[in-house]
């Protein structure tokens, strides 16, 4: 289960990623929002984080104008990786380095196509592990206020 949600800078693009879900049978859960009156994105990062955090889907995809606001405010919510990427090369480590959980992306910032060419990546890449899991077990560390360098 993929969640994917929007404000309204991001709706356009979601609106294509949501296409390709359904084209190729991928199951999501759309948090919102549905429409491109303006709304206040940390409400739809929330929703979409809240369900990664809890797994009740197992990546996230949070769409606004650049996919810097809702990557903030993602963040915010304990055990959330979320990475802003506006290529292909980010959209591949951010999982094989960093275990994202979440790709937020900006309906300014990028088409479509590339929109949907990134989630493609972003859902089909895995966690390469080794070297990196203590890494990002670290920032888990840094969360939890243990962390001692
Ligand atoms: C909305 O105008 C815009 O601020 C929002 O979509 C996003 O880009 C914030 O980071």
């Amino acid at each position: 289960m993929i969640a994917i949600g929007c404000d309204h800078g991001g709706l356009n693009i979601k609106n294509a990623v949501i296409e390709y879900f359904k084209e190729n049978g991928i199951e999501y859960t759309d948090c919102g929002c549905y429409t491109d009156e303006s709304v206040d994105y940390p409400i739809y990062a929330y929703k979409v984080a809240q369900s990664v955090a809890t797994g009740g889907a197992e990546l996230g995809i949070i769409c606004c104008g650049t996919g810097i606001g809702v990557s903030m405010a993602a963040n915010k919510v304990k055990g959330i990786r979320a990475a802003v990427c506006t290529d292909e090369f980010c959209a591949e480590m951010t999982r094989r380095h960093n275990n994202a959980n979440i790709m937020c992306m900006g309906g300014r910032v990028i088409d479509e196509a590339k929109a949907v060419k990134l989630a493609s990546i972003f859902l089909n890449t895995p966690f390469e592990g080794g070297r990196h899991e203590k890494r990002v077990n670290m920032i888990t560390e840094i969360e939890n206020g243990d962390f001692k360098i």
